[in-house]
């Protein structure tokens, strides 16, 4: 693996786990934490040696948001160019072919609320905390939460969080639909791993053909989007793995999934 100065990548059984790992500012997302997330994620995007990425963040910060020490003298130019490396990272995470799950282990606030949201799936520690708070600093939310937050959650929640600026706790996140799942905190990355394993059993072709659907779906009306279904079903009923699933099931076996 690349040599990276905010972040850890580890390989744990079937998933790669990446850690944001600048403790000491609460994980904030400077400019160069990004392009390595972003180094990570252009280099692994063909690599089929995992099957799940993770992301989490060291000690009591998921991301604390993105680094504010660089938006103090930032210009419009400045912050437009912030906005769209963000931007561009984070649809590169949503358009990732592997399923990404964030397993947020504290703070997630900012452009760490909107990390999060980028991600297929959220498992929290029931120790996380959620925010927009950008209007506290004379901002609005710039790595997609003013779009994401309301597709995630409703147009009343996304409002009630992004004007307040106020944090809600794990439990509240779990109640709105915000994230998937909440453990206890030594729980957290066992649950992340476990889910890995269980996605990584099924057919690669099948999770990447899913994932990409209900994402791109999400983009479309209703009609183009179950038409877009149509035609993925048609492309993987030309599989092996589908013949090799169905094949399975009828001979009461476990399947052997080649990912073609
Ligand atoms: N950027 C830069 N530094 C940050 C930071 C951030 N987003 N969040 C925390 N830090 C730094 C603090 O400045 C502090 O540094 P020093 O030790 O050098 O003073 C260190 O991390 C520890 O932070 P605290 O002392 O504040 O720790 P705490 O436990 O009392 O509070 C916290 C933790 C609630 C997360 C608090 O730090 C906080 O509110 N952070 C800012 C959260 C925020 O406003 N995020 C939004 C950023 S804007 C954004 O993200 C825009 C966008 O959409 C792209």
């Amino acid at each position: 693996m690349a040599d990276y100065k905010n972040i850890l990548v580890e390989k744990k059984d079937a998933a790669i786990v990446l850690t944001i790992n600048r403790e000491k500012a609460m994980n904030a997302l400077n400019r160069e934490t990004v392009a390595e997330i972003q180094g990570f994620i252009s280099s692994h995007w063909s690599d089929d040696s995992f099957g799940v990425l993770i992301i989490t963040g060291a000690g009591k910060a998921f991301v604390a948001g993105a680094d504010i020490s660089e938006m103090k003298d930032m210009d419009i130019e400045g912050g437009m160019d912030m906005s769209a490396r963000g931007n561009y990272l984070f649809k590169s995470i949503q358009n990732f072919p592997k399923p990404v799950i964030a397993a947020v282990n504290g703070f997630a606030l900012g452009g760490g609320c909107e990390l999060a949201m980028a991600c297929d799936i959220r498992i929290a520690s029931e120790k996380a905390k959620f925010g927009q708070p950008e209007v506290n600093l004379g901002l609005i939310p710039g790595y997609g939460g003013t779009q994401r937050l309301s597709r995630l959650v409703g147009r009343g929640k996304a409002m009630q969080l992004i004007l307040t600026g106020d944090m809600i706790k794990a439990d509240e996140a779990y109640r709105i639909g915000f994230v998937d799942e909440i453990c206890a905190p030594e729980e957290l990355m066992d649950k992340a791993l476990a889910m890995a394993q269980t996605i990584t059993s099924k057919s690669p072709l099948a999770v990447r053909m899913a994932k990409d659907c209900v994402n791109r779906g999400l983009d479309m009306p209703l009609s183009n989007a179950l038409d877009f279904e149509k035609v993925n079903f048609g492309a993987i009923c030309g599989s092996y793995d589908k013949t090799e699933g169905c094949t399975a099931f009828l001979e009461k076996r476990k399947a052997e999934f080649k990912g073609k």
